[in-house]
C-alpha cells in the first residue's frame, strides 16, 4: 500500500466536519527533508553546542552583564517544580515523584530556589524590572501544596515588581487542582492555568497513568473557568490505543466548554519512555502519518472555531496571549530558576543543572548554574528568524532577511512550495498546520544553510 493510500484510509475516517483537502494537499506538497517520519524537535541554542563558561564563570558574566544594564523593557520569570505526586510512564518532562509526606525534601527545595531568587534579585536593577508574567512548570508546581505555594508566590512578590498586570500562571494536572489548592491560587492572584488532559479517552487514560477519569477532567475545566482562570490545555495525539476521531472529539468538545487555548503534541518516544511505549505497541519505527493527519486536524478544527496560533503548536483565543512562551517576539528577558530551568539575558544563554547538583550549589553559593554561553554573531543574526518561525508568524522584513541573507537557496519560497507557510498580503508568512509539525526542521534547514560568515 503506498503512503498515499494510507492517507486516503486516514482521511476517510476523519469525522464529517473536517475538510480533507487542505490535509492531503499538504501532505502532497510534502518532500525530503520534510518527510512526516522525520520531524524533529525545535533545539535552542545551548543544545547545539557546548556552553562558554562553567558555573561560576556563567553567574559571573550575568551579573556583570546585569549591573551596566538599564532596560524597562519587562521581563519574564520561569519557575521548574520537578516534583509530582507520581511519574507517569510516558512523560518526557524533567520531573520525578515526590511523596507529599516527603515535607522536608520539599522544605530543602523551596529553601534553595528562595536563595536563588534572594541571588538574582540582588543583580543589577533586577528587582525593578516589569515582569510581564511568572511562570510556574514542571512538573506539577501544584504538588508543592497550598503553603510551600504561598511562600514561593511571596517571596517572588517580596523581591521583583510584580504589578497588578502580571500574569501568574502555572502547569498542573486534574489532581493538583483540589479545592484548597484552587482557592489558594485564587487568593495568591493566578490568572492562567495549563492542565494537562492529554487525553479524554478513559481507556486511552488508563495506558498513560492518569488515575482521574475523563469526568473528573471536565468538572475541572468547568471548575477553572467559572473561576475566571484562563484555561489552556495540553492533548497529545499518537497515544496508545487513541483514535484520531477520539483526539478530535477530545479537542472539539474542550473548544465547545469555552478551553481558551490548547497546546497539541504528538507522543514523543525518548529513551525513557521507550519500554513503556514499546509495551504498548508503539515501537521505534512507528509510522507517524495516522498522527501528522490528527494534527493538522486539530488544528483546522480549532482555527474554524475561531482560535490563532500564537506559538507554533499553540492555538489561543483573544483571553490567551500565551505570555511566557511568546515571550522572544516580545523581545523581552527571561529569568529562569530551579533544576534544569534555562534563562537568556540579551545574548547570554544560561542554564541550571539537574536536581541534586543544583541543591548542593544553591546550598553553598546561592545559585546554581550548569553553564551559560553568548551568541556568535552568525547565532545573532538567526535569533529573530528562528523566533518568528517558532511565533507561527514569519513577519515581512523577516522573510526578506532570510531571502537576502542566503540568496540563491530560495529557502521561503521552498517552504511555501512545500506548504509549510501561507504568503500573506503584508509580506508575511504564516505556518500552516503542516508548518508546525516540521517547525524545527525548518528551523534546523535555516540553520544549516545560513552563512557561516554573517552579512550584518
Ligand atoms: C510539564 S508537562 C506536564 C504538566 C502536568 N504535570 C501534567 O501531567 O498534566 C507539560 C506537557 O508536556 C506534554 N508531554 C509530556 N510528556 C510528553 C511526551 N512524551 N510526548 C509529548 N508530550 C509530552 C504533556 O502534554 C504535558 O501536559
Ligand atoms: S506527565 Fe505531568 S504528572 Fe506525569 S510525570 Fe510528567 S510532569 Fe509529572
Amino acid at each position: 500500500m503506498t503512503a498515499t493510500d494510507v492517507l486516503d484510509g486516514l482521511l476517510a475516517g476523519l469525522p464529517p466536519e473536517i475538510d480533507p483537502l487542505p490535509i492531503a494537499t499538504q501532505f502532497a506538497a510534502l518532500a525530503p527533508p520534510f518527510t512526516v517520519d522525520d520531524w524533529v524537535i525545535p533545539l535552542p541554542v545551548w543544545a547545539t553546542r557546548a556552553f562558554d563558561d562553567g558555573p561560576d564563570a556563567a553567574w559571573q558574566t550575568l551579573r556583570r552583564d546585569l549591573s551596566s544594564a538599564t532596560t524597562t523593557t519587562p521581563m519574564c520569570l520561569y519557575l521548574h517544580v520537578p516534583f509530582c505526586a507520581r511519574k507517569c510512564d510516558f512523560c518526557d518532562c524533567y520531573s520525578f515523584a515526590m511523596r507529599s509526606h516527603d515535607q522536608a525534601t520539599m522544605d530543602r527545595y523551596l529553601d534553595a530556589l528562595c536563595g536563588e531568587i534572594a541571588a538574582w534579585s540582588a543583580v543589577g536593577q533586577l528587582a525593578e524590572r516589569p515582569v510581564s508574567t511568572v511562570h510556574f512548570g514542571g512538573g506539577t508546581p501544584t504538588h508543592l501544596g497550598p503553603a510551600r505555594l504561598r511562600r514561593l508566590v511571596n517571596e517572588i512578590r517580596g523581591s521583583f515588581a510584580l504589578s497588578p498586570e502580571t500574569e501568574l500562571a502555572l502547569e498542573t494536572t486534574v489532581g493538583g487542582l483540589t479545592p484548597a489548592m484552587a482557592n489558594t491560587m485564587d487568593e495568591l492572584g493566578f490568572r492562567r492555568v495549563h492542565l494537562g488532559v492529554q487525553s479524554l479517552d478513559d481507556d486511552v487514560r488508563r495506558l498513560i497513568g492518569r488515575r482521574s477519569p475523563a469526568a473528573a477532567v471536565r468538572s475541572a475545566v468547568d471548575a477553572a473557568l467559572s473561576r475566571g482562570w484562563i484555561l489552556s490545555v495540553d492533548l497529545i495525539c499518537g497515544l496508545p490505543e487513541q483514535s484520531n476521531r477520539s483526539f478530535l472529539h477530545d479537542v472539539s468538545s474542550l473548544a465547545a466548554a469555552g478551553v481558551d487555548g490548547f497546546s497539541l503534541y504528538e507522543l514523543l518516544v525518548y529513551p525513557q519512555n521507550r519500554l513503556w511505549a514499546q509495551a504498548n505497541g508503539i515501537g521505534d519505527g512507528r509510522n507517524h502519518l495516522p498522527n501528522y493527519v490528527a494534527f493538522l486536524a486539530g488544528a483546522q478544527m480549532l482555527e474554524a472555531a475561531g482560535f490563532n496560533r500564537n506559538t507554533f503548536n499553540h492555538w489561543a483565543n483573544r483571553r490567551d496571549r500565551n505570555v511566557y512562551f511568546t515571550f522572544p517576539t516580545r523581545g523581552e528577558e527571561l529569568l529562569a530558576i530551579g533544576p534544569i530551568a534555562d534563562g537568556v539575558f540579551g545574548d547570554y544563554h544560561y542554564r541550571h543543572p539537574r536536581y541534586a547538583p543544583y541543591v548542593r550549589a544553591c546550598r553553598r553559593d546561592g545559585v546554581g548554574l550548569q553553564g551559560g554561553l553568548r551568541r556568535t554573531a552568525r547565532e545573532n543574526e538567526l535569533h529573530p528568524l528562528i523566533s518568528a518561525i517558532l511565533s507561527g508568524r514569519i513577519p515581512p522584513d523577516t522573510v526578506a532577511a532570510i531571502d537576502h541573507a542566503v540568496p540563491g537557496e530560495a529557502i521561503t519560497h521552498l517552504w511555501r512550495e512545500r506548504r509549510l507557510v501561507d504568503a500573506c498580503a503584508d509580506g508575511a508568512m504564516t505556518l500552516t498546520a503542516s508548518g508546525s509539525w516540521f517547525a524545527g526542521n525548518m528551523v534546523k534547514g535555516l540553520t544549516k544553510r545560513y552563512p557561516q560568515t554573517p552579512r550584518g
